[in-house]
């Protein structure tokens, strides 16, 4: 079985930074509460851009990285969970303000396991030869579907986009993914159709009032501590799981790039797995939790800062609402 080769990495996050500080001039919390028990300091914020602006900007940039032309690519797949329309896919945006005229388009969702899912499907087209040239883009406005006086999950979320391009190389790859549908309770956003339909039945317990409250229905609504509870088990098991695959155990790894939810399930996950906590990377404090986008931005960190060797095994793992998880080693 082949792998995958990254060509070139790209992010963007937006100018504006919400500190610890500017959510307690809003709410009542504190940088005493929020880093302590998240290891966020800050957030950046998409104040006055759409989601699928980030996403342009961040794939120019892999595309630069990657010395590739906008027209060389062949197939976009966008991950987003906080899409600016429903249809067109996000990709089909990105497609054309970059100028990506001879490339497909679909986007993906598995929310902050998104990136791990694209990039799953991306090896697999690279594989069959369908295609030659990929550009994975995960691009995340949560400040556009966060409830700003809730204080247990606003403070949590900032707004980014990450990029790879990847072609097919024959490195060893190794991937897992699964989900957890009956869990989905936990976290979820959902979306409120202010529909004028006139054959609906309104008396009907429609899913418009069956999972929340009038004043949550555009917002993001998450039980945090049975997310937290699942985080920390489905990071190390979709590790462990993966690692087992590729014939090595985790403590072998490099270097491992998970999803940036909480620096304490980081933290406990690595200790069950055994890694010496200097090979996972966090950005956390800085950037807060940006979804799908947390994994691709970090690389792009790590790949600039030269911290990307041939000859290491690299780790990405995720894990979100579905609730879903996912994890790739790769030979870089
Ligand atoms: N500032 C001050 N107090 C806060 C607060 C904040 N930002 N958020 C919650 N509190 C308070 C609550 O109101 C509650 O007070 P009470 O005991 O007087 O009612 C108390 O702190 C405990 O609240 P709780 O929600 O039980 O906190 P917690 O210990 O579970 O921590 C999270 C909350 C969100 C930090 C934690 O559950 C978490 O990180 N979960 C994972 C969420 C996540 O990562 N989601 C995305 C996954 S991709």
């Amino acid at each position: 079985m082949s792998g995958i080769e990254i060509l070139g990495t790209g992010s963007y996050f937006p100018e504006f930074v919400a500190d610890n500080d500017k959510f307690s001039e809003i709410l009542d919390t504190s940088d005493e509460w929020i880093f302590p028990r998240t290891g966020i300091k800050q957030r950046h914020i998409a104040v006055d851009m759409p989601n699928y602006a980030m996403g342009v900007k961040a794939a120019e940039n892999a595309l630069e990285n990657a010395g590739l032309s906008a027209e060389e690519i062949d197939l976009i797949i966008v991950s987003t969970c906080t899409p600016d329309f429903f249809y067109p896919a996000m990709s089909c945006l990105i497609q054309k303000h970059i100028g990506a005229k001879n490339a497909a388009c679909f986007d993906v969702n598995s929310a902050c396991t998104g990136f791990i899912t694209a990039v799953d499907i991306a090896h697999k087209f690279l594989e069959s030869g369908a295609h030659k040239n990929v550009l994975v883009v995960a691009s995340e406005k949560l400040s556009a579907q966060q409830d700003y006086t809730d204080r247990a999950s606003c403070i949590l979320f900032g707004d980014a986009a990450g990029a790879v391009v990847l072609r097919k190389s024959e490195k060893k790859f190794c991937s897992f993914m699964g989900a957890e549908g009956d869990e989905f309770e936990a976290l979820y956003c959902k979306v409120h159709y202010e529909s004028n339909c006139p054959f609906y039945d309104k008396d009907k317990d429609y899913y418009n009032n069956r999972f929340d409250t009038f004043a949550k229905q555009n917002y993001l609504v998450q039980d945090g501590k049975a997310v937290y509870k699942f985080a920390v088990n489905a990071m190390s098991n979709a590790v462990s799981v993966v690692a087992k695959d590729f014939g090595i155990s985790p403590e072998e790894l490099d270097l491992v790039i998970p999803h940036q939810a909480n620096l304490r399930i980081i933290a406990k996950a690595t200790e069950l797995l055994g890694i010496t906590p200097d090979k996972v990377y966090t950005n956390i404090e800085y950037m807060g939790n940006v979804s799908s986008a947390c994994i691709p931005v970090a690389l792009d960190e790590l790949n600039r800062a030269g911290r990307v060797k041939p000859g290491m095994k690299l780790c990405l793992v995720g894990f979100g609402a579905g609730l879903t998880f996912g994890s790739i080693i790769m030979d870089v």
